[in-house]
């Protein structure tokens, strides 16, 4: 937990003095008895009202200004320490935007969601109370059990012996409850997980009246979860009751032994009615002690799950400008490209091997091959959404590893296979391939991916389109989507199957636009049928994570038997097929 110290850092000045304003409000309260034992030994004895009046303002005053302190406690930190979770939501968010596409596939999203909610409040709470709390009450009951002893040290180590059983099961309790903690903040993540899912995927499950299932689903998660917590309020039960009951035997002894003596007349009345109210007063500090250790074993996993995800390694890549271009105009290579996705077994076949592939500079190649043959894949190394792991990819002469991130990503523009849209205006979500794009480009891709609904859109494409898009055609968002790629005129276009939705008309009304755009650009297009092939200039045929030929369109149909079977669903022996 010493590594929130940076973010608590700004603020540290304001906590340290709520933390003092806090030991000195608790600290006042051991004050009270002490004016009772005056009260009672001195105005009680004597039978002096005005004596015992004075005792009562005294007592009325102290009361109001620990409630003054407190209250000045409560205002010092709760503004700063809002901004701490603020500041580590905002480090989290930023970090997660940062990491690469290979731990987003392998975290699921609930957990990062409820990392960055509920974990964090329990950390910003711990701040605010149970840390100020455990160093406020101990150093309360330290000075009260101090005080106590200086009154009278036979009765008050009465009262210390149970401190040494109550250290050793504070100390079990802790691992106990650390471990059930760490279950059930896990357990709030993968039921975050479920609910996403079943929101997201609220028309599968209605499609398939899968309701019931995943009902189930969540509620055994759910009952898991509650099975964890009920564990946890058992540990927690369990320790207050020690808390508790050792304290209070301890104190029932002392008071048995203490009346006792007053009856012998060993001790003064006043001295056993402020000791007594000194551990009285007492019993809050050391009763919480269970539940602030609790909260705070809750706050260590809540730390360290936040910084699980935070020291995950960003995308590397240099940062500054990289050296001039060397061979301008080169177009898209890749050479020797070998690709393994990270949690494939290090034995397996890799899903791109041995890909050698040349783009000249203002061609558009098609990339075609069998479902699951690695196109998405092959096309997804270019941004570097993930690298490669063996070989190169060059733009212009340039290894795309060489080059920073945000240059690439603004020479390279994609239309994924998913066309993902965001809770924005249409026009926001056009401008995302571009940000400094204008209404004419605007208008120039709209109209080149053939997007002419925009415009009969309520308001036009300043029209929200809802979560994802969902208020739209799978079409419409394709197109949207291929606006976007389009927007900014990039030098390098990669397209994953961007037509597959659309009718034939719009297809090819498409084509005609996008072969304007193509002129310009060097382009990879990953195509099933035959009218988006004929886009290209040239075809290269993917099978099985290999280039296996590489043509024109009429060339490959001639010569490649796999081709013609995946463009014309010919029949091709399998021996042929194989062949290539
Ligand atoms: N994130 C991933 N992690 C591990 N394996 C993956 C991942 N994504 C894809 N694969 C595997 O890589 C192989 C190639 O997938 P890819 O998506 O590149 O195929 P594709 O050629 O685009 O297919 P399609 O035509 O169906 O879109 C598949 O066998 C797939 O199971
Ligand atoms: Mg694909």
């Amino acid at each position: 937990m010493l590594r929130l110290y940076p973010y608590v850092r700004p603020v540290r000045g304001r906590w340290a003095g709520a933390a003092v304003v806090a030991v000195v409000a608790s600290c006042l309260g051991l004050v009270f008895p002490l004016v009772l034992k005056w009260i009672v030994d001195g105005p009680v004895a004597d039978r002096d009202p005005g004596g015992v009046w004075l005792g009562a303002g005294v007592l009325l005053g102290l009361g109001l200004l620990e409630a003054l302190l407190f209250g000045l406690r409560r205002w010092l930190v709760a503004r700063p320490l809002a901004g701490v979770e603020a500041a580590m939501r905002a480090d989290l968010y930023r970090h997660l935007q940062r990491l690469p596409v290979a731990f987003h596939d392998r975290w699921a999203s609930g957990q990062l969601l409820s990392r960055a909610t509920t974990d964090l409040m329990v950390v910003r709470m711990f701040l605010a109370f149970p840390l100020t709390f455990l160093i406020v009450n101990g150093v309360t009951i330290v000075a009260g059990l101090a005080l106590l002893v200086v009154q009278d040290w036979g009765l008050g180590l009465v009262l210390l012996a149970p401190a040494v059983p109550l250290i050793l099961v504070c100390y079990r309790f802790e691992h106990g409850y650390a471990a059930a903690s760490r279950r059930a903040q896990d357990q709030v993540g993968d039921l975050t997980t479920v609910v996403e899912e079943s929101v997201l995927g609220i028309r599968v499950i209605k499609g398939f009246g899968r309701h019931r299932s995943q009902a189930r689903a969540f509620r055994e998660l759910s009952r898991t979860l509650r099975g964890t917590e009920l564990a946890k309020a058992r540990l927690l039960a369990g320790i207050l009751g020690v808390i508790t009951l050792l304290p209070e035997t301890a104190l029932g002894a002392a008071l048995v032994i203490g009346t006792v003596q007053v009856a012998d007349g060993v001790l003064s009345a006043g001295t056993l009615v402020a000791f007594l109210s000194t551990a009285l007063a007492l019993r809050w500090p050391i009763e919480s002690i269970g539940f602030l250790l609790a909260m705070s074993q809750e706050a260590a996993t809540a730390t360290r799950r936040f910084f699980e995800v935070m020291d995950e390694p960003e995308e590397t890549g240099p940062e500054a400008v990289a050296p001039a271009p060397s061979g301008g105009g080169d177009g898209l290579r890749f050479e020797g490209v070998e690709f393994r996705y990270p949690d494939a077994g290090p034995g397996s076949v890799p899903t791109l091997r041995q890909v050698d592939l040349h783009i000249r500079s203002g061609e558009t190649m098609a990339l075609v091959g069998a479902t699951g043959s690695g196109k998405t894949t092959l096309t997804a190394l270019v941004p570097r959404l993930h690298d490669v792991t063996a070989g190169r990819i060059t733009l212009d002469g340039r290894d795309v590893a060489a080059m920073p991130r945000e240059e690439l990503r603004t020479l390279v523009s994609m239309a994924f296979e998913e066309p993902t849209l965001f809770s924005a205006s249409v026009a926001e979500n056009v401008r995302m391939g571009a940000p400094g794009a204008g209404d004419a480009e605007l208008e120039r891709a709209l109209g080149v991916a053939q997007a002419d609904f925009v415009g009969r859109l309520p308001d036009g494409a300043a029209t929200q389109v809802g979560e994802q898009g969902l208020s739209l055609s799978g079409g419409q968002r394709q197109r949207l989507a291929l606006a976007r790629s389009v927007v900014g005129a990039p030098r390098f276009l990669i397209l994953d199957d961007p037509l597959s939705a659309l009718d034939v008309h719009t297809e090819a009304a498409v084509e005609a636009a996008l072969r304007r755009v193509l002129a310009d650009s060097t382009a990879l297009v990953v195509a099933h049928r035959p009218s988006t092939v004929l886009l290209a200039d040239r075809v290269a045929l993917l099978s099985e994570g290999r280039v296996t030929a590489v043509g024109t369109h009429h060339e490959l149909l001639r010569t490649h038997a796999e081709y013609r079977h995946l463009m014309a669903g010919d029949e091709a022996a399998p021996g042929e097929a194989a062949q290539g």
